[in-house]
């Protein structure tokens, strides 16, 4: 099949790619002619596991092509995906203004029938305003259809080739049996096409956001309460995770969910409800106490220090949100670090992909190291706050040897706090009983 993608962010590139991966032709669009050039030599704009090799293939193939022509791009595709940008706005809910600024040059342009599909996440409503805003121009026939990505970053090019299931929101026979057409590759091992109304798919990619927000939101009070009863929530996790009915995944305590999803799609949710005249009181807690989670080892580093961190020099492994990307959105490693500079702490990171992207907004503020084991040099104590793989089996000799202080505070709960412990530092990690929160190494 023909298809388009207008936007070539992190969704519109990896939709993108694995479309032309099952053979459809497609055309994406993107207003920067600079990242236009790069990505025609071959060049993938952002980090995501495994789509530099599909992006290759396909670009090779001819299946992949690039323009800035958002006319060309509509002259080619039969079905349109829209995968714009919708950024936060200070009151919280989702800015459309390129959504609907697109949908109606889209309207200006059309030719023939073309299944406009939203798969940015959207307020519920979207696809009504993008249906008038294409309408008011438009001479030619056309459908809207809603398509909510569930992409993980990092799994994003899996998450697509294999999906637990696809949701359409269509009101149109006709765009449905064209949407089903093209994701049929996809679902072969028997996982559903969900077709339902437009705001019911909407609002689904919302409430399974803000669903797995409250879900890890829960653990981590879950942890703060088992430190203050000295229970372990390693073993609460894995005692109500054998309930079927709770499951296993998305248990993980920590220092809070970051990144371009979860906090801003619990914040437009909350938002919508009040512009619908409903509070939701649970959304309201799960962005407090994940805002508060953020900075939860903060309390734990002062009273190591005796409230002291003035000329403290901290090693820091992990800037990204969460391993395999190199996305620092709503990280919480850049909420610890701030404090930790506030409160006079002298900082050096590593992080194997986001430090880059880490340099360009805090400029020379932080050192960053050159390998893992750089900012332990001489340094009062660790702070883990992002579970890359390459922190899960360090050498700890060497660790001893480099730090100052052998004292790590863990964000993420990597190692086993009596192995640690008998390895001679002091460890400091989240909800794992009182005692595995004191340092012992003294
Ligand atoms: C998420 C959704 O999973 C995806 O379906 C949606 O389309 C986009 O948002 P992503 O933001 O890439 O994907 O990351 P995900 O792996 O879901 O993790 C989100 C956050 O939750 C991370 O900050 C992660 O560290 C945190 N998390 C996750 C926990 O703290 N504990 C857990 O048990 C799981």
């Amino acid at each position: 099949m023909k298809i388009s993608v207008i936007g070539t962010g992190y969704v519109g590139l990896v939709t993108g790619t694995c479309l032309a991966e099952t053979g459809n032709e497609v055309v994406c669009v993107d207003i920067d002619e600079e990242k236009v050039k790069r990505m025609r030599s071959g060049e993938v704009p952002i980090y995501e596991p495994h789509l530099d090799v599909l992006f290759e293939r396909n670009i090779e193939a001819g299946r992949l092509t690039f323009t800035t022509s958002l006319k060309e791009g509509l002259d080619h595709g039969v079905i349109v995906f829209l995968a714009l940008p919708t950024p936060e706005e200070e009151d919280g809910s989702a800015d459309l203004k390129y959504v609907l600024g697109v949908s109606e040059e889209i309207g200006k342009l059309l030719k023939g029938y073309r299944v406009i599909v939203d798969k940015s996440t959207v307020p519920v409503g979207t696809s009504e305003k993008v249906k008038e805003a294409i309408g008011k121009h438009a001479s030619h026939d056309f459908d809207v259809v809603s398509n909510p990505e569930f992409l993980r970053e990092g799994y994003a090019v899996d998450d697509f080739l294999k999906p637990e299931r696809i949701i359409i929101g269509s009101s149109s026979d006709r765009a449905t049996e064209l949407m089903g057409k093209l994701y049929k590759p996809f679902v072969r091992s028997g996982n559903p096409v969900i077709v339902m109304d437009e705001k019911s798919a909407e609002l689904t990619k919302y409430a399974a956001n803000a669903f797995l927000a409250t879900k890890i939101t829960f653990m981590n009070e879950i942890a703060n309460f088992c430190e203050k009863v000295g229970a372990d929530v390693d073993k609460v996790r894995i005692g109500i995770g054998t309930d079927s009915r709770i499951g296993k995944r998305f248990l993980f305590p920590g220092i809070g969910y970051g990144g371009s999803c979860f906090p801003k799609d619990v914040k437009a949710l909350h938002k919508s409800g009040r512009d619908s005249g409903y509070e939701f009181k649970i959304l309201q807690s799960v962005i407090d106490v994940n805002q508060r989670q953020k900075t939860i080892l903060i309390p734990k580093i002062l009273a190591h220090f005796q409230g002291d961190l003035k000329g403290k020099k901290i090693g820091v492994w992990g800037l990204a949100f969460k391993p395999e990307t190199d996305d620092i959105r709503e990280a919480p490693a850049l909420y610890i670090i701030e404090e930790l500079l506030a409160l006079g702490a002298e900082i050096t990171a590593f992080d194997p992909e986001a430090m880059e992207n880490v340099q360009r907004k805090m400029g020379d503020r932080i050192a960053f190291a050159d390998g893992m084991y750089q900012p332990l040099e001489n340094a009062d104590a660790l702070v883990i706050c992002t579970e890359w793989g390459v922190f899960r089996n360090p050498d700890f000799t060497k660790m001893k040897e480099l730090l100052q202080d052998a004292v790590i505070f863990d964000g993420r709960n990597l190692y086993d706090t009596d192995e640690i412990r008998s390895e001679g530092f002091g460890y400091y990690s989240i909800g794992r009983g009182q005692e595995g929160n004191h340092a012992t190494n003294t």
